[in-house]
């Protein structure tokens, strides 16, 4: 009699439906080892990393050289709170504002604190300098956004997989359609109580969802206009993703307040700022805001590194050269499968039609893993691709066989 001996990726896979909370549903991949645009499972197979653990590891997996900074700063100090200076804070600080072209930087841990901190700094202004009413103030958000999972983020959220079963929730929202600047002025026309409209420049987890040209200089426009600050989310689009440092910088647009995460580790450890300037940034006062590990020296040293790497190695031209040969290899697949394909630099997406029995873009992304490339669906119907933006030309074209004969084998 045989025994049957569960694999190791059986193992792990039950252990965390066993022990952990069912918040998530994975592709049934296990993975241990990550290297450039590469990880490899526990059972030692290679794949193409077409998530970068959705844009926060632009620089590929465990960049040597952020990881050097993280080893030279782990093994002096990792943390002292915000209730005492260290050397590291000010450095960054400077290095990121200097970079970015603003004044002030308030550090925080993950990209939804980046949401909430702007979304805090946006009300207090708007009740400091503004001159609104107290506890009056509104924030305008875009129908699809996604921003996080806390209760504010999800009280902005369109979709019912967010919010349903959690509220009540957070006053003091709007919510306008993406990629209309008539309906944007029209609530802006009607409410003066607006602090802020926060979006992102190209709607990541909605789909890919890139807006028409001239959108972001319309927004920024109205908010000018209308006196209401313009909060750019780019936790996912920022920091070279769509063949520019910034989504905004496509059309050269400087938004009041912006909201970094992500890739300012390169996936290291969770990073987030908010930028802006100090009418902006000096409303709240000590002790009104802050965060335990926000602006710890490890994160400082790490996202230091991680951002001159994205400057070294040229990663937004990359982005921009290596995008335009994803789509156009997209473009060329001859398959009904693909209703359409779009994206901007590295942040791409192809719409897929329902096949088979109920099949939908997870199935895609089964074979897709089974041939060695590892992509998730977003909605039923959209594959989000969004490789490491160290991909090189010969890497790109070895990726793009594997999806156009996976695609094909299934159509
Ligand atoms: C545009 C955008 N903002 C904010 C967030 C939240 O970031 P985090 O998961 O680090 O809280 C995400 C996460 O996917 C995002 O895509």
């Amino acid at each position: 009699m045989t025994i049957p001996v569960k694999s190791n990726t059986e193992y792990f896979i039950e252990l965390e439906e066993q022990y952990g909370a069912h918040n998530y549903h994975p592709l049934p991949v296990v993975l241990e080892k990550g290297k450039g645009v590469f990880l490899w499972d526990v059972e030692g197979k290679r794949y193409y990393d077409f998530l970068s653990a959705y844009s926060a590891v632009n620089q590929g997996h465990c960049h040597p050289e952020i990881i050097e900074a993280l080893q030279q700063q782990a093994v002096k100090l990792t943390l002292t709170s915000r209730a005492f200076h260290h050397n590291l804070l000010g450095e960054f600080e400077k290095y990121i504002t200097k970079l970015f072209g603003y004044d002030k930087v308030l550090p925080m841990n993950t990209g939804v604190e980046g949401g909430e901190t702007a979304i805090k700094l946006a009300r207090r202004w708007a009740y400091k300098v503004k001159g609104v009413e107290k506890d009056k103030a509104v924030v305008v958000f875009v129908e699809g956004n996604f921003w996080g999972r806390t209760m504010a983020a999800i009280s902005s959220s369109t979709d019912p997989s967010s919010y349903e079963g959690f509220g009540p929730f957070m006053p003091g929202f709007k919510l306008v359609p993406y990629n209309d600047l008539t309906a944007l002025e029209e609530v802006f026309k009607q409410d003066s109580n607006i602090a802020a409209f926060m979006f992102e420049p190209i709607q990541g987890e909605a789909g890919v969802v890139v807006p028409d040209e001239g959108y972001l200089r319309g927004v920024r426009a109205l908010c000018s206009r209308y006196q209401v600050l313009m909060i750019a989310d780019e936790v996912q689009t920022g920091l070279c993703r769509t063949g520019k440092m910034l989504a905004c910088d496509h059309e050269a647009v400087k938004p009041d307040l912006l909201v970094l995460g992500k890739a300012l580790s390169g996936g290291v450890m969770p990073v987030s700022v908010v930028l802006a300037n100090d009418e902006v940034m000096l409303t709240i006062k000590p002790g009104e805001h802050g965060s335990t590990y926000g602006g710890n020296p490890l994160a400082c040293a790490v996202a230091m590194a991680a951002l001159k790497v994205l400057q070294d190695e040229q990663l937004a031209a990359n982005a921009k050269r290596m995008g335009e040969i994803f789509r156009e290899r997209m473009q060329a697949i001859k398959s009904d499968l693909i209703t359409n394909v779009r994206g901007k630099g590295l942040l791409n997406a192809i719409v897929i039609k329902p096949f088979g029995e109920n099949k939908t873009a997870y199935d895609v992304c089964m074979a897709l893993k089974e041939n060695g490339l590892l992509a998730k669906q977003t909605h039923r119907d959209i594959i989000r691709f969004a490789p490491p933006l160290v991909i090189n030309e010969k890497q790109m074209h070895e990726a793009c066989n594997i999806i156009s004969e996976t695609i094909l084998s299934i159509a």
